[in-house]
């Protein structure tokens, strides 16, 4: 294995909504010198600014066999990722025959910290069926099984005008295993640059916080006081259809607080993974300063 001769292929590499790890993960790459094609799903001004940034930008679908041959042609290496929406195995197929037949030495893909063939969600299910998937196809998949990203906490609080976190968590001390979307895309970058052998999945986690101390940080960013609220379920649903706008994702949130709800205290799998440091360069990010940032570039 010699490391990326020709293009690394971002996927998502747009950014969107729930951490934009494709968008950090073309500004991680082109620092490091290296050469980066990206897919977008549409050619706007994100797609603009990509070009700006040093890219070559390819339009194409995950899910479109036809879109994926042009776009890994001469490339050996890539970054996979797919929102929390349905497609996630269609678009995962897809990419993994595309990638098999362009001689793909690495796929490094985002998934999700418990995925599982008994996981709580439908959605991470999914995700251990698509590492499977890309696993059969001997890509070189290294599988990124990531923990909440900050930015997941963020929309909610901003749909509440960051005056409270209303989640259906139960009691404050409930306990989540947190990470910022751009370390993931700090391992994945990693990853994608070193030519030596990589373990085939990294589970990533950056601060493991009870809802109260995430309420907390949320009011240390903000300067104002941002309590947790303990909402009903069906209530929090009422209000997830209306801000996501996407079943799949609905669904998956609704099922993934129920867990979190459910297991209450710290679990074996919510570890700070030394992987961020290690791979990614620098300390995992804290909550409180990441919302400072994001505050700050508002
Ligand atoms: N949110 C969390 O807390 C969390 C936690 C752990 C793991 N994850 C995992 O993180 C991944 C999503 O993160 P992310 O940062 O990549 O999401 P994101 O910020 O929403 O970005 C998704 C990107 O994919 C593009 N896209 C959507 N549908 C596409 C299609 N059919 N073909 C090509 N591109 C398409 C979007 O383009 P448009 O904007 O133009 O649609 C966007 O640029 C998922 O695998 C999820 O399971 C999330």
């Amino acid at each position: 294995m010699t490391g990326p001769a020709g293009p690394v292929l971002v996927t998502g590499a747009a950014g969107g909504r729930q951490g934009s790890t494709g968008r950090h993960v073309v500004d991680l790459l082109l620092a490091r010198g290296l050469a980066v094609r990206a897919l977008v799903r549409v050619d706007d001004d994100r797609a603009a600014a990509l070009r700006v940034a040093g890219a070559e930008v390819v339009v194409g679908d995950l899910r479109e066999i036809a879109d994926l041959g042009p776009a890994l042609r001469g490339v050996r290496r890539a970054f996979l990722t797919y929102p929390v929406t349905h497609g996630l195995v269609d678009a995962t197929g897809a990419f993994a025959v595309a990638a098999r037949e362009a001689g793909l030495e690495r796929v490094v893909a985002v998934s999700q910290l418990a995925a599982d063939p008994a996981a709580g969600t439908p959605h991470m299910r999914q995700h251990w069926v698509a590492e499977r998937v890309l696993d059969r196809f001997e890509v070189g998949a290294v599988h990124l099984r990531a923990a909440v990203f900050f930015e997941n906490l963020a929309v909610v609080a901003a749909a509440a005008g960051f005056r409270e976190l209303a989640l259906p968590l139960g009691p404050p001390d409930t306990v989540l295993p947190l990470v910022a979307a751009e370390d993931v895309a700090r391992v994945a970058a990693g990853v994608l640059a070193d030519p030596g052998p990589v373990e085939p999945v990294l589970r990533l986690t950056g601060q493991v916080l009870t809802v109260r101390e995430v309420a907390e940080a949320f009011t240390a960013a903000s300067g104002h006081e941002v309590g947790y609220v303990d909402v009903a379920p069906e209530a929090w649903r009422a209000v997830a259809d209306d801000l996501y706008r996407d079943g799949r994702a609905v669904e998956h949130l609704s099922a993934l607080w129920a867990m979190f709800r459910e297991i209450g205290a710290v679990h074996e799998l919510y570890r700070v993974s030394e992987e961020i440091e290690r791979i990614g360069g620098r300390p995992p990010r804290q909550l409180a300063a990441h919302l400072r940032d994001a505050q700050a570039r508002v």
